[in-house]
């Protein structure tokens, strides 16, 4: 037996699943999918053991239909429940009928009211890190790669999309239905779809943008950039793998910034600010295209491999489309958030490890900006100790020697070691990889617009701070002491007037401090933030600083009754984690 991820129960010395077609059928109003998986292995003889969560098993049979013994295990915490097939000697393919549960974790249902347009209902998919064995059994590990073929039948009022090409639509009797293919093996976790009420916006020869009808054209105007970032991309990493990067605005309850879903990246409506201040969260996806996507963690242990290396190449990004003094407030806030989530993980510090153990740890619990600021600055350092030029060549490299394949953190280091000797050494990287927290010595932002901004330290900015990106705002506010006094809170908010601030990252940043110091308007404001979006990055600070602020405790809990249906289950389950820890 060999299970090397932790989050699944798939067997690597069992036969390996090759391709998946999926026929589903969506039923809005019982809030379940039923569906057949036709699963494809490497080759048949013995058991294959699949993931499964919340699914109702109505029949597992050979693809030409005689009947195959299988077992579906008790549910366990975190994995779900086994499903054990015996594909017999000769046999490597099984059709298994199902339907999937109305609470499953990857799926969220929303109300005609739930979305922009208010007329139609919304239905869309979040499989990463292990929910995508909620919508269909598979071998759930990032390990084991797949292709896929699907069919969605779903009402003829929808549209239906999935991160695959699109192959058609046929409409009869109130019922369309679309077809797609993903030719390129994917981990499971990217496994995605959406079906709504979508239109869509050109933005390049490889781009386009879906959204609502009423949000279509705000997005066209706020993306409009994206064929320049992959152009960028393209510099840095080789051509783009996918063949389209098409974009998909969900609605406000998504729990994510950005989802690197292939050919469709899914977002969040809040980076629709109007001035393309929060585009960087597209460079953050489109650079998955390659660091995740193309090279993918062998597990959640390895999650930093896909999200340092790809906060990397967003700001390689960013700082060709936005010069290195943006970069450098991009890497502040960011330093910022990962000493946060240092402090935060105080009671569990093996978390802040760039290689993380997590045997009977969820991985929605483990997520931090960990792995995502101490992988950047891990990779910093490197580039720092190699020389810009030969890092450039070294991601040429990685590239290259891993494409489509999923790795270990030893694995990447075994790369480093040949291609850049003596580089490892130089940065003493097993601190990085196995220590807890920040080693001292790692790279540390420098520019003149952010020096002028840590150099104001609590004091009051003077009026032309209101020309201040975004970006020096969230460095500034996230400077101040926690409670701050009244006199400076007040004094911003006359000044500044933050708590309407209409760029939603200062606005959470204003308000996590102004609630902590007890400001009523922030705290009225907060209360009707956590009712308009369901974004994780929101939430947690959110109810954080009104779980831990001065008499706002019972606010929290009132927002979390009143409001944890709107959210996705990822959501609602990290906002009740966060009321029983107490903030
Ligand atoms: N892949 C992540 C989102 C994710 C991580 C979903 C883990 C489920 C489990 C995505 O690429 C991401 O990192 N999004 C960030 C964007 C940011 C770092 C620019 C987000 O959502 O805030
Ligand atoms: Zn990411």
């Amino acid at each position: 037996m060999s299970r090397p991820d932790p989050h699944s129960h798939a067997d690597t010395s069992q036969p390996r699943q090759r391709h998946l077609s999926w026929r589903a059928e969506l039923d809005f109003a019982g809030r379940t999918i039923s569906a057949t998986a036709l699963l494809r292995f490497d080759r048949g003889g013995g058991p294959v053991d699949l993931d499964t969560r919340g699914l109702e098993i109505e029949e597992v049979r050979t693809v030409e239909g005689g009947p195959l013994r299988h077992e579906l295990g008790e549910p366990e915490p975190i994995l779900g429940e086994r499903l054990r097939v015996e594909l017999p000697e000769g046999v490597d393919g099984c059709l298994i009928r199902y339907r999937t549960s109305p609470g499953a974790s990857a799926l969220q249902w929303l109300e005609p009211e739930q979305t922009a347009g208010g007329r139609l209902p919304f239905l869309y998919s979040q499989c990463q890190a292990i929910h995508a064995r909620s919508v269909v059994p598979l071998q759930d590990t990032p390990r084991l790669r797949l292709t896929y073929d699907a069919e969605l039948t779903i009402p003829a009022t929808l549209r239906g999309l999935m991160a695959a090409g699109a192959l058609g639509r046929q409409e009869s009797g109130g019922r369309a239905v679309e077809r797609y293919r993903m030719a390129e093996p994917i981990p499971p976790y990217l496994f995605a779809f959406a079906v709504g009420d979508l239109v869509s916006a050109e933005l390049g020869p490889r781009s386009r943008v879906w959204a609502e009808p009423s949000t279509v054209e705000r997005a066209e105007a706020e993306f409009a950039g994206v064929d320049g970032m992959l152009t960028s991309a393209e510099a840095l990493l080789g051509p783009y793998p996918w063949g389209r990067f098409d974009l998909l605005v969900l609605p406000p309850s998504f729990p994510y910034g950005g989802m690197e879903n292939p050919r469709l990246t899914f977002l969040t409506p809040t980076l629709i600010t109007g001035d393309r201040s929060l585009v960087n969260v597209v460079a953050h996806e489109l650079s998955h295209s390659w660091t995740g996507n193309l090279v993918t963690n062998a597990s959640a242990e390895d999650f930093w491999l896909n999200e340092g290396f790809t906060v990397f190449v967003e700001r390689r990004i960013l700082e060709v489309l936005e010069g290195s003094e943006m970069v450098a407030l991009h890497a502040a806030v960011g330093r910022q958030a990962l000493d946060d989530a240092v402090a935060n993980f105080r009671d569990r510090p093996e978390l802040t490890r760039l290689r993380t153990r997590l045997q009977g740890v969820d991985p929605d619990e483990a997520f931090s900006q960990v792995p995502y600021e101490k992988g950047y600055l891990f990779l910093r350092a490197l580039e720092d100790a190699a020389g810009r030029p030969a890092f450039d060549r070294f991601l040429r490299r990685y590239m290259d020697a891993f494409r489509f394949q999923s790795i270990t953190t030893e694995e990447l280091l075994a790369l480093v070691r040949s291609a850049l000797p003596g580089v490892l050494e130089a940065v003493d990287a097993p601190r990085w990889i196995d220590g807890e927290g920040v080693p001292p010595g790692a790279p540390v932002a420098r520019s003149v617009r952010l020096e002028r901004v840590q150099s104001l330290g609590a004091g009051l900015p003077a009026a032309d701070a209101a020309r201040w990106s975004p970006w020096e705002w969230q460095v500034y506010l996230n400077q101040l002491p926690r409670p701050s006094t009244p006199e400076l809170i007040g004094a911003l908010e006359e000044r500044f007037r933050l708590t309407e601030a209409a760029n939603p990252e200062v606005l959470v940043a204003w308000l996590t401090v102004a609630v902590r110091s007890g400001h009523q308007a922030a705290i009225r404001r907060t209360e009707t933030l956590l009712g308009e979006v369901g974004r994780m990055k929101y939430l947690k600070p959110l109810y954080g600083a009104l779980i831990s602020g001065p008499g706002t405790r019972s606010i929290a809990e009132a927002c979390a009754r009143r409001y944890g249906e709107r959210y996705h289950a990822i959501a609602r389950a990290g906002v009740e984690a966060l009321l029983r820890r107490g903030g």
